[in-house]
């Protein structure tokens, strides 16, 4: 645990958003109303704590930025419900979620469960992010759109790559990462992400289904 809060913080110097210990409250989502959902969670269950927990040593008010929105309320151990995730964290905390995906339906399935702090917009994620102003602003980066084969893996792969290089350049240090379905070390939605941070000597915050890396310092 201490090794974990030591990477944490060891990860995020040089990012201004890092909170100063003495401006931390106590009191924390993560490890309060989180819980209720924690539970249902399934293979994410840790990995959607540890994204949780690393932002919480962010500053507020969040900006979490998502391809991939919530098309299924309710089945949170098969799909996540991540957009349903973030905008209770930023309903807690203060701030904003934006959620994108191609399929009208979904948007306006997620656009029912969430509050006035999500918007959630019809578009391709990659040509979305692309034009995305504000996107150094993001606390978290969360990729889960093109939806993952595990019998053929490297078409979403492929897309959460591009998806990722659409904005790399324009990532604030601190900004966490992350990416669903790693089902496995070659099969998942990260395994090109993956080989990229790797390259540039970027490891992984957490590994699991979820894996997440912070943007270092430039
Ligand atoms: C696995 S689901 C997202 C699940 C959600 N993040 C959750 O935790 O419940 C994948 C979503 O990506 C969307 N999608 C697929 N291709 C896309 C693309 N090129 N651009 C944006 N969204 C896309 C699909 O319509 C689908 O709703």
């Amino acid at each position: 645990m201490l090794a974990q809060v030591f990477n944490e913080l060891k990860r995020s110097i040089g990012s201004p958003r890092h909170r100063k210990t003495s401006q931390r409250p106590g009191r924390s989502f993560a490890d309060g109303d989180f819980a209720a959902i924690q539970g249902k969670l399934g293979l994410r269950s840790q990995t959607f704590h540890h994204i949780l927990h690393y932002l919480e040593t962010l500053s507020p008010p969040y900006y979490i930025v998502e391809t991939g929105t919530a098309r299924a309320p309710g089945y949170w151990q098969e799909e996540g419900n991540s957009t349903l995730i973030w905008d209770r964290f930023v309903q807690f905390w203060g701030g904003r979620v934006c959620s994108v995906d191609i399929n009208p339906t979904h948007v306006a399935i997620a656009q029912q469960h969430v509050s006035a702090q999500t918007r959630v917009v019809c578009s391709d994620s990659i040509a979305f992010l692309a034009g995305l102003a504000d996107v150094e602003k993001a606390h978290l980066l969360y990729l889960d759109s093109y939806d993952l084969d595990q019998a053929n893996p490297h078409p979403s792969a492929l897309h959460h790559l591009m998806e990722l290089t659409s904005v790399f350049a324009r990532l604030a240090p601190g900004t966490l990462v992350a990416v669903d379905d790693c089902a496995g070390e070659d099969v998942g939605k990260h395994i090109y992400v993956s080989r990229y941070f790797e390259s540039i000597g970027i490891t992984p915050l957490f590994r699991g289904y979820q894996t997440g890396w912070v943007i270092p310092a430039r």
